[in-house]
């Protein structure tokens, strides 16, 4: 949550710190705002909302200097104002902060103390009155951000600039991800890789408690111990740089488009020709008891369908959990656990805090992620990438499919190495994913009739069994997200257990049933709703449809396949429905309100 930027370079800044801004407002757009130094004079700009506005706003009253930093804020602490918005200024510092200053009401307190006035209800002006406070003190300005972050709790990345230092800039992480780019007598800092590719290409991570200080030339690592450290400087991958629609409406609409590639460059990496399946060499199944998946959101409903793949088909026990709740369960964790992560961005706070908690606990950590150079990625023991490729929409598409295909290769090496026997011919109908999903996606116009229909509800229903209910659930997350219309997911045959009593003519029950071993029971509950005046929009294949079609009052075909590969398909219709609901809304599809896309606080 949050985007920060910065920049000491040769050029103008503004413009460079509202590009790095444009690639990080995923993380958040409630506003922005951007400070420099100009002839050794700081001055900033801010504005409420979308990045568009603080860009009017330095039409109007342009930001010279050269050294900047810049802040998309997802508020946290106060409202979404002005005077909110970061850069926040105390006299002759100006800083931007992703994460939350836990302490931030005793610091308060002490510097109202001191005499010094808070003009902001956020937690960040606490830190930029202390570097102020120590400032007068008589500190330079590195001990002061020193001494400042010495007395913060919580989790940071910050950015600081001052008055009078045209070549000075001071970054630290806590908890917060923070990369510095490298360019030629220029230096740059920014939340993640994507927001420095169109600058550099080299680019360094800042880990846990890692203090810098940057001018043009040069870069001083110390470590949380104060030690000057040797990070890494590594090559970021050049197609970080085209962040573009590609023709497309939206990301989300070009993201569900890229699902068929994207599945593919999946199985690439993990399928051989031969149908080898090859993960990770130190991915060891063989002597595990139980497996723990943990996640938040889409990625929690991955782990759920991936519950039903490991104990089919690997026979394995498995524990699926929310992140934000598995840690303060403090759930006994035994060595011979196997304990999986799930992120789309590798930085998720909950799923990172819930990582640590098993660290030195489970037999192994495996990270599943789609940012190789995340914070999970690199405090797993083993890491697979999903090879989705950057993921713009706030909304997860092509990350949820990508995540199911590698958990399902998971699964099935689990079941060979365990001795366990598996589907027949699964291995090739696997490598017919990308071809369905691009069947799946050429349904869209039925969807787009069905949406508008949708966009007048107040309630929704999806419905699914077995593997597909935990498609229902991200059908359910997806069209709450996109379209603000009440969603829920239900298990088919949990209904009559009390949700039933919401089915009426108003409420339009979306039941995603392929034509499946359950599919006669799912079909018994869709009776169940009709029988009620339920409106039922019907998701099967054309066998489906055949025999189940009566009374429905839509029905959208998808191809028939494996039952095995029916989630994955399955959650391509779910993503339309929401995408295509939210376009006849006119809501903001790919930044729904009050969310991000990074969630980097608990
Ligand atoms: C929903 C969505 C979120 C994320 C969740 C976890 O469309 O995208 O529910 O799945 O915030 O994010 P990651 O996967 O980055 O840990």
């Amino acid at each position: 949550m949050c985007g920060i930027i910065g920049v000491l370079g040769n050029h103008e800044a503004a413009p460079i710190l509202v590009e790095g801004l444009k690639r990080l407002e995923y993380r958040g757009y409630d506003s922005a705002g951007i400070a420099t130094v100009n002839g050794g004079t700081l001055g900033r700009r801010r504005a409420v909302g979308k990045l568009v506005n603080l860009s009017d706003v330095l039409v109007h009253d342009p930001l010279a200097g050269k050294s900047g930093i810049g802040h998309t804020r997802w508020a946290t602490h106060g409202a979404p104002t002005v005077d909110n918005a970061h850069p926040h200024r105390a006299g002759s510092v100006a800083v931007v902060h992703n994460g939350i200053i836990e302490n931030y009401k005793e610091l308060r307190a002490e510097l109202t103390a001191k005499g010094l006035a808070f003009t902001t209800e956020t937690d960040t002006e606490t830190v930029a009155l202390l570097t102020e406070s120590y400032l007068r003190d008589g500190l330079t300005p590195v001990a002061a951000a020193a001494e400042t972050i010495k007395r913060l709790h919580g989790a940071f990345a910050l950015a600081f600039l001052f008055d009078g230092e045209q070549d000075l800039m001071i970054a630290a992480r806590q908890g917060s991800p923070l990369a510095i780019g490298h360019g030629v007598g220029e230096m740059f800092v920014g939340s993640d890789a994507i927001a420095l590719a169109p600058f550099t290409d080299q680019v360094t991570y800042l880990e846990e408690g890692d203090f810098a200080v940057l001018t043009r030339n040069s870069i001083e690592i110390q470590d949380r111990n104060g030690t000057l450290a040797n990070r890494e400087k590594r090559q970021i991958q050049l197609d970080m740089a085209r962040i573009e629609k590609d023709g497309h409406k939206h990301f989300m609409a070009k993201e569900i488009a890229e699902q068929p590639t994207a599945i593919d460059r999946a199985l690439v990496e993990y399928l051989g020709q031969d149908n080898t399946i090859t993960l990770p060499e130190n991915l060891d199944f063989t002597q595990v008891e139980r497996l723990t998946l943990v996640a938040c959101g889409t990625g929690y409903y991955s782990c759920l369908v991936a519950k039903y793949w490991f104990e089919q088909i690997a026979r394995m026990p498995v524990e699926v959990d929310v992140a934000s709740e598995f840690r303060y369960r403090e759930p006994p964790i035994s060595p011979d656990t196997l304990a999986l992560f799930v992120s789309q961005s590798g930085e998720t706070a909950d799923t990172l805090a819930a990582l640590r908690y098993t660290d030195g606990k489970a037999k192994q950590i495996v990270g599943l992620v789609n940012v190789p150079e995340s914070s999970i990625a690199r405090e797993s023991d083993v890491v697979l990438p999903i090879k989705a490729g950057p993921e713009i929409s706030v909304a997860s598409t092509k990350a949820f499919t990508c995540q199911l295909t590698v958990l399902l290769l998971m699964a099935l090496k689990a079941a060979e190495v365990r001795g366990q026997s598996l589907p027949d011919n699964v291995l090739d109908d696997i490598r017919a994913l990308p071809g369905l999903v691009h069947q799946a996606i050429a349904a869209e116009n039925n969807i787009q009739a069905v949406a508008r229909d949708l966009a007048s509800a107040r309630d929704v229903i999806f419905l699914g069994r077995g593997a597909l209910y935990p498609i229902a659930l991200e059908g359910a997350l997806k069209l709450k997200e996109l379209s603000y219309i009440h969603a829920e997911g239900y298990a088919s045959g949990e209904l009559k257990h009390g949700p039933i009593a919401l089915i009426d003519e108003t409420v339009p029950v979306v039941v995603l049933a392929p034509r499946d071993a359950l599919f006669e029971k799912t079909v018994s509950n869709m009776q169940e709703v009709m029988a009620r005046g339920g409106k039922v929009i019907l998701v099967t294949d054309a066998e489906g449809a055949r025999v189940a079609s009566d009374g429905v009052s839509e029905t959208i075909i998808m191809p028939a396949l494996p039952d095995v590969l029916a989630p994955v398909l399955y959650a391509i219709p779910a993503q339309q429905i929401a995408y295509f609901t939210a376009v006849a809304k006119g809501t903001d599809v790919d930044q729904p309100r009050n969310l991000a896309k990074s969630v980097t606080v608990e």
